[in-house]
């Protein structure tokens, strides 16, 4: 289904059926859709283009064709309930030792899950989509981890949209140097296979979730939290377990679940 026109399959260890598309409409949308038909876990869906991408709270994605790494992955996670973030955590974490391996770049994460380079800027986002509502014949509830990576795309503020000049920046940018997608994409996947396995225990994800806040930047800065029917504003101050943003407000201390963040004022 979809607008999907045509498909490369390639595997590496741990991801034995990768799908690389000319162009979908989102690679998001592909994948919860195949998982409703019983595909497994670790099934990976990569595009060169998307049509319809979807980024967080139903905006869209869009990159011209061929530029950035767009990539969704199929988790079938025994995951509790409450530690579901820490899915779009271990994709986030992976994707940030793959831009320092291949790039030599620091990229650091804004809660809940941007990568941002060391100015500031986007580099990198991920959409998380659970079917909670899946048949439990074909195993764990599918979460689709998607995220897209600013690799050749934007080159400079001239190829941005007026709102997003000086916010948006990519790898290609940031390291003065092209660099390949096919090789981001294999050590993604290679960062990416660990990082599941730890999902599995408690041990392994307080382990993601002390890792999470070592890179996190949002810890130590004045924030807005922007929540569907609420605004709260504070210094976030930690993370839970969970991956959790701890907020102290004037109220006192909140928990943040889900939502948008600006940054007021940086750490330090
Ligand atoms: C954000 O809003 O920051 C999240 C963007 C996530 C984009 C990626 S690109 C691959 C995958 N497919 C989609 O439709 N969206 C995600």
């Amino acid at each position: 289904m979809g607008d999907s026109s045509s498909s490369d399959s390639r595997s590496l260890p741990g991801f034995s059926d990768i799908r690389w598309f000319d162009s979908i409409d989102s690679t998001n949308r592909y994948l919860l859709e195949e998982a409703r038909g019983g595909a497994p876990h670790r099934v990976v869906a990569v595009a060169d283009h998307q049509t319809a991408g979807r980024g967080r709270l139903g905006r869209s994605w869009e990159a011209p064709p061929g530029s950035n790494l767009l990539v969704s992955v199929l988790l079938r996670l025994d995951l509790p309930a409450e530690a579901r973030h820490l899915a779009s955590a271990a994709v986030a974490l992976a994707a940030a030792s793959a831009i320092g391996a291949e790039t030599g770049l620091a990229p650091v994460i804004k809660w809940p899950n941007d990568l941002l380079a060391a100015d500031g800027r986007k580099l990198a986002g991920v959409l998380a989509e659970a079917d909670l509502a899946a048949p439990p014949e074909h195993g764990y509830p599918p979460i689709v981890v998607g995220i897209g990576i600013n690799v050749g795309w934007p080159r400079s503020d001239d190829d941005l949209p007026e709102g997003l000049v000086g916010q948006a920046t990519s790898l290609q940018q940031e390291a003065g140097h092209p660099v390949d997608r096919s090789a981001l994409l294999d050590s993604l996947l290679g960062y990416l296979g660990p990082r599941l396995t730890s999902l599995g225990t408690p041990e392994g994800r307080a382990g993601l979730a002390s890792d999470l806040r070592r890179q996190c930047v949002t810890i130590g800065s004045r924030v807005r939290v922007e929540m569907p029917g609420s605004v709260i504003e504070g210094t976030a101050t930690d993370l839970t377990d969970e991956g959790h943003l701890v907020v102290a407000t004037d109220g006192g201390s909140k928990t943040v679940v889900a939502g948008d963040v600006v940054h007021l004022r940086p750490a330090g």
